[in-house]
C-alpha cells in the first residue's frame, strides 16, 4: 500500500528454512489481493496458524438497517454516541453500503484480546484523543488530527490514552483502500506534487515479540465476531518485510491545491477505495481571483452520496453543524450553502475549516443507531 519497509529479522530470501539461536522461525505471508496485491512477509518464533476457537464472551454492535426513508438531507451528532467500552466493541456503524461502513467510536479502555477485521481495510480518524495501536507490526503512537489505517486481516489491539476523550471516526472498506494512483510516478515513488510526501506517513519503527499475558484473538468476519485462543503470544514478530502494515498520517500533512476559482472537492482527495473517495479538508488560503465566490456553489453530483464528517465547526458555508457533525447528502437532490452565505460570502482570504469527506458511488442506508444522533431539521436549514 505505501513503499516496501523492513523491520527487524528479515531472512536473505523469502521461503528460506530459517532458523534463529537454533529455533524454527515461520512465515506469515499476509496478502492482498489473493496473491496480486500488496504483501508483507511475518517471522514468527512459533507456528502462526495453530490458534483454537474458543466460546465469545462477548458479541459486538449488530448492524441494523433503519426502515426506508425519505430522500433528505441528513445530520448526525457523532459526539452524542454513548462512551463505548474498547476500540473493539465500540464501533458502531452509521450509513452503511456494499463498499464502506461509516461510523463513530468513544472507546474508553484497551481492547483485553487482539482484534483482526477480515471484513476490510480500516481506516480511523482521530477527532479526539490519542494512543497506541499496537499490531503484529509493532507499534504507531497517534494523536488527534491523525488517519490511523489498520490493513484488513492485521492482529492489533488499540491502547487509548488514559485520561483522554477519544472521538474517532471509523471507516471499513469492502475493498482495498490506497492511495490514489495519480500521486504515484512511474517507479510507485509519490510525485512531488502529490499532496503528500513518504515522509508524512508513520510506521511502526522496531518490531520485537512481546509478551502482555493476552492469548485471545478476535476475528471479524462477514460482521459476526469468531474467537481464538493461542498457546502462546501472537506477538512473537522478529522481524517483517513488504508493502502492507499499518500506518498514521496527520491530516494536516495533507498539502491543500487552492486555484484562482473554486476547485472541485476530488483536489482535497487522500485515499481510495472501490465505491468511495476520502478527501481531506484542511486550513488553506481561499480561492484568489479578485470576484472569486469562495463559499461551494450549489451543485447535484448525481451518481455519488455525499458524507462529511467535521473535524471542527470552522465552515462558514453551513450554519448549525459543530465538531463531530455527519452530514449525508445522497444523490438525486440538490445541496449547497446555507441562505446567505452564497449571496454574501465573507471577505476572508482563509479558511481554517478540518473535514473528513467521502464520495460514495452505491447508496448510503442509515443505521437504527445513527437515528438517535439525528439533527431532524437539517434538510429544512437549506430553505431561505
Ligand atoms: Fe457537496
Amino acid at each position: 500500500m505505501l513503499e516496501r519497509r523492513a523491520l527487524g529479522h528479515v531472512p536473505k530470501k523469502p521461503h528460506l528454512r530459517q532458523r534463529v539461536d537454533g529455533a524454527v522461525i515461520y512465515e506469515e505471508c499476509l496478502t492482498r489481493s489473493g496473491f496480486d496485491g500488496a504483501f508483507s512477509i511475518l517471522y514468527h518464533q512459533h507456528r502462526p496458524h495453530e490458534a483454537e476457537p474458543v466460546p465469545l464472551e462477548t458479541t459486538p454492535h449488530p448492524v441494523e438497517l433503519s426502515p426506508s426513508r425519505a430522500l433528505l438531507r441528513r445530520h448526525y451528532r457523532c459526539l452524542e454516541l454513548p462512551h463505548g467500552a474498547t476500540s473493539a466493541s465500540a464501533r458502531t456503524a452509521l450509513l452503511v453500503n456494499r463498499d464502506v461502513t461509516i461510523g463513530f467510536l468513544k472507546p474508553i479502555a484497551p481492547d483485553a484480546h487482539y482484534f483482526s477485521n477480515a471484513d476490510g481495510d480500516e481506516l480511523f480518524f482521530v477527532q479526539e484523543g490519542a494512543g497506541v495501536l499496537r499490531s503484529v507490526f509493532g507499534d504507531v503512537a497517534f494523536e488527534r488530527g491523525d488517519y490511523v489505517c489498520v490493513p484488513k486481516g492485521t492482529l492489533h489491539r488499540f491502547l487509548p490514552a488514559p485520561g483522554l476523550t477519544q472521538a474517532w471516526l471509523w471507516l471499513e472498506f469492502a475493498g482495498v483502500l490506497g492511495l490514489p494512483p495519480a500521486y504515484r510516478n512511474r517507479s510507485g515513488q509519490l510525485r512531488m506534487d502529490a499532496p503528500y510526501s513518504h515522509r508524512d506517513f508513520r510506521a511502526p519503527a522496531a518490531v520485537a515479540p512481546l509478551d502482555e499475558g493476552l492469548r485471545d484473538l478476535v476475528v471479524k468476519r462477514r460482521g459476526a465476531w469468531h474467537r481464538y485462543r493461542s498457546a502462546h503470544s501472537p506477538l512473537d514478530v522478529i522481524g517483517w518485510d513488504g508493502a502492507l502494515y499499518p500506518f498514521v498520517l496527520p491530516i494536516t500533512s495533507f498539502s491543500a491545491r487552492v486555484g484562482q476559482v473554486h476547485l472541485p472537492p476530488p483536489v482535497h482527495a487522500t485515499f481510495e477505495a472501490p465505491g468511495a473517495l476520502v478527501c481531506s479538508f484542511v486550513p488553506r488560503p481561499l480561492d484568489f481571483h479578485p470576484d472569486a465566490n469562495p463559499i461551494p456553489y450549489p451543485h447535484s453530483s448525481v451518481d455519488v452520496d455525499e458524507v462529511l464528517f467535521y473535524a471542527n465547526a470552522a465552515f462558514s458555508s453551513r450554519r448549525g453543524v459543530a465538531a463531530g457533525s455527519l452530514s449525508h447528502h445522497p444523490a438525486g437532490i440538490t445541496h449547497g450553502p446555507h441562505p446567505g452565505a452564497y449571496e454574501n460570502p465573507h471577505p476572508d482570504k482563509w479558511t481554517d475549516e478540518l473535514a473528513v469527506m467521502l464520495d460514495c458511488s452505491t447508496p448510503l442506508d442509515p443505521t437504527k443507531a445513527a437515528l438517535p444522533l439525528e439533527d431532524t431539521a437539517y434538510h429544512a436549514s437549506f430553505r431561505t
